[in-house]
């Protein structure tokens, strides 16, 4: 479990309030999207739980265990980070050299080293790149190779600052699948997005940043029939506007279980 617990935060000596009093937490496993209108604070979050930033007041907890002192790289043996322009986070020569940095700072060496690095390349399917130099390859591509340097790292949680924002169709869905292979594979995504076609048809639970607090926090589903996602400045997703058009249809969290209900409604009548 990693906490924000009665976070605030501002940047520099006295600059304006960014959060105030936050209580935020993630289990295991979880696709969790963090979202919110620009400014809101949601890359400000991930700074905090990464170690990039430290709180004004409050703590990080990582298994009830203060961390709140720990600098970003001491926090690497528990989260990886994706950064909004990835080429910002590649400084090796190489593919390879650029996933291995992690494992080597951690004593890795020889074979050990190799395994590691190798079956992250993977996994992440960067494997073809390992010699390669990082900052000449598409967005697309370092975003994975960043995905690669946190599972070499056996990372619990991956954070993701809006991967998909400008990618094409085609980009989004492998993108997709990954973290999707990820949470199967139990590493808690921290994805911070504003696509609620993302939101609503994989993640399992959806925070929303507002007011300088968590305005929201449960189930996808909540937020697009319960919540106020336009006050929030969110879209529904055309899935959940279509099946909201048709009198007692369930809710439909994608395109394809629209499509579904449509189908055995036709049949139906
Ligand atoms: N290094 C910084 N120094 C001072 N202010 C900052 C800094 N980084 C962000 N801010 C301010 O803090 C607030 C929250 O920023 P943050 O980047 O966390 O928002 P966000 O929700 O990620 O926005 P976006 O959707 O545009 O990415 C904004 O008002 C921003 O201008
Ligand atoms: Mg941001």
């Amino acid at each position: 479990m990693l906490t924000l617990k009665q976070v605030s935060f501002h940047y520099g000596k006295d600059g304006p309030e960014i959060l105030r009093d936050v209580d935020l937490s993630f289990g295991r496993g979880e696709f969790v999207a963090v979202t919110g209108r620009n400014g809101s604070g949601k890359t400000t979050i991930t700074r905090l739980l990464t170690g990039l930033e430290k709180p004004t007041a409050g703590q990080v907890l990582y298994d009830g265990q203060d961390v709140t002192q720990e600098d970003a790289a001491a926090r690497s043996r528990f989260i990886g980070y994706v950064f909004q322009q990835p080429d910002r986070q590649m400084f090796m020569s190489t593919v390879w050299e650029e996933v291995g940095f992690g494992p080597y700072q951690q004593g890795k060496r020889g074979a050990e080293l190799d395994a590691v690095v190798d079956e992250a390349m993977k996994r992440a399917d960067v494997y073809r790149f390992a010699d390669a130099y990082p900052r000449t390859l598409s967005r697309g591509d370092q975003q994975r190779i960043a995905i690669a340097s946190a599972l070499a790292m056996h990372t619990e949680y991956i954070v993701l600052d809006e991967p998909t924002s400008g990618q094409d169709g085609r980009e989004k869905k492998r993108l997709s699948a990954l973290m999707a292979q990820m949470k199967d594979a139990g590493i808690t995504v921290i994805l911070v997005t504003h696509d609620m076609d993302i939101v609503a048809g994989e993640c399992t639970r959806v925070v929303v940043i507002a007011d300088h607090r968590v305005a929201f926090d449960g189930v996808p589903e909540k937020l697009f029939s319960e919540g106020r996602p336009e006050a929030w400045g969110l879209a529904c997703p055309a899935s959940v506007r279509l099946g909201r058009s048709l009198p007692g249809a369930p809710y439909c969290k994608d395109m394809a279980a629209f499509c579904e209900m449509y189908r055995k409604a036709r049949e139906g009548q």
